[in-house]
């Protein structure tokens, strides 16, 4: 990776930031529409390029997609998707291969998903064992079913009830995708409740589906059914907002305000967290949307379990928090962290060290002892690999501390191409 930015020691940071369109909203609006017969708008999709592989994919399997201004319409066929002859492309976005393989296992023919080198190394085993078991074929490489991936997919799959063995509201989506086809009635069982994104959007396009919490958990049931064209508004990204929530909150002249994101618990865990620590979050909530005001603020080390923020997205920028604040941090059941676009459990811990923290691990466990202040923060060079937070999260570091240079930035593109650019306007 050569693309290198130089991150300058912010002085005071001032202002109101919008985050991008919410990225997994943004995915599943593009499918859901896709599958429907017929016309479908969506207004606010995020312009990140993991969003924009999800788009061309739906062009690819015989959808219209065009763009008018911050509205993008999709279309459709009456006679519903069909297989395509060309490999289709994920790019570096997960979400899209993961509910892609449940889409494609549906739909009649051969199917190839290809990705990038990070993407190409992401464990698929997760959705081909529960897909295999509905009828569809899912062929990848070596043990952990890495893609490429072929999959044989059938236009009658079977009903399953399946019990997710990892919090993952991708492996539940890419099943409830295929379920949309099958005979009979799917089931799904979470033992911690993960974003609820696929159900939500689902019932708003008509399909027939219930759930239910149960303790952590969550049980999801579905009646096969085609989806109906809809006009999708997408709210702001939580996880893009956890950047400029950090950010407020370690730099010592600082307060942001970050509008209208998305305000489901399962994706604001993050705002407890840092609450918790100490710092001074003001909110202002709407029925389905939340605007945030993160100020400067002294923090205290908390312990934080998995099971609070469980996609894990926001923890490596919580890991800067960790390290700006009063005592040792615990960061518990993290293993999910080594299998998101780059090993972030090592990249958090790198991070963290190379300003000046002493940081361990145990485990799934890993621990930073904070330095009490972003103003202790040392100046560091990074290579942030193909992985988009990663890249932001040494931002928010260098930022609020002494500065940074990042190797590997433009993959910010692939969920925040104007990153940058919002936290330059803040300065
Ligand atoms: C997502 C689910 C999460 C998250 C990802 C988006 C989704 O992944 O990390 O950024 O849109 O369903 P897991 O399902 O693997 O936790």
């Amino acid at each position: 990776m050569s693309d290198g930015v130089a991150i300058e020691p912010a002085r005071a940071l001032r202002g109101a930031v919008r985050v991008p369109g919410d990225k997994s909203t943004s995915h599943r609006a593009l499918m859901i529409s896709a599958l429907a017969n017929g016309a479908s708008r969506i207004e606010g999709l995020s312009p990140g390029e993991d969003v924009a592989s999800s788009a061309r994919i739906m062009q690819e399997l015989g959808a219209k997609v065009t763009r008018d201004g911050d509205v993008v319409h999709v279309s459709g066929p009456e006679e519903g998707l069909r297989a395509s002859a060309n490999p289709l492309d994920c790019g570096n976005s997960g979400t899209t291969m993961r509910l892609l393989t449940g889409l494609v296992s549906a739909i009649d023919g051969e199917h190839e998903l290809i990705g990038d080198a990070s993407l190409s190394q992401r464990p698929m085993d997760r959705v081909a064992v529960p897909l295999e078991q509905m009828g569809a074929l899912v062929r990848g490489q070596g043990e952990r079913v890495t893609a490429p991936l072929r999959v044989r997919g059938r236009a009658a799959l079977r009903a399953i009830a399946y019990r997710v063995p990892v919090p993952s509201a991708q492996v539940k989506s890419s099943i409830l995708f295929a379920a949309l086809n099958a005979t009979g009635t799917t089931s799904v069982r979470e033992d911690v409740r993960t974003r609820s994104t696929t159900e939500d959007m689902f019932r708003d396009a008509g399909i027939d589906l219930e759930s239910e919490n149960e303790g952590f958990g969550r049980y999801v049931v579905l009646q096969p059914g085609r989806p109906k064209a809809c006009s999708w508004s997408v709210p702001g990204d939580p996880s893009q907002a956890a950047f400029f929530c950090v950010l407020g909150a370690v730099h010592h002249d600082a307060s942001i305000e970050i509008l209208n994101i998305d305000a489901s618990p399962e994706r604001t865990g993050f705002v407890g967290v840092l609450q918790r620590m100490g710092a001074s979050i003001d909110f202002d909530r709407g029925a389905r949307h939340l605007s945030l005001t993160s100020s400067s603020s002294s923090l205290e080390a908390t312990e934080i379990h998995s099971s609070e923020i469980p996609s894990v997205d926001e923890v490596p920028v919580l890991a800067v928090a960790a390290a700006a604040a009063t005592g040792v941090s615990a960061f518990r059941a993290m293993g999910e962290l080594r299998i998101k676009e780059s090993d972030r459990f090592e990249g958090a811990m790198e991070l963290t060290r190379k300003l000046g923290c002493r940081v361990w691990s145990d485990g799934d466990d890993f621990f930073i002892e904070g330095l009490a202040s972003a103003e202790d923060f040392v100046r560091f060079d990074i290579d942030a690999g193909l992985d988009h937070r990663m890249v932001m999260a040494a931002a928010v570091a260098g930022a609020a501390g002494a500065g940074c240079t990042i190797l590997g930035s433009s993959t910010v593109a692939s969920s925040y191409p104007h990153f940058f650019d919002d936290l330059v306007s803040l300065q």
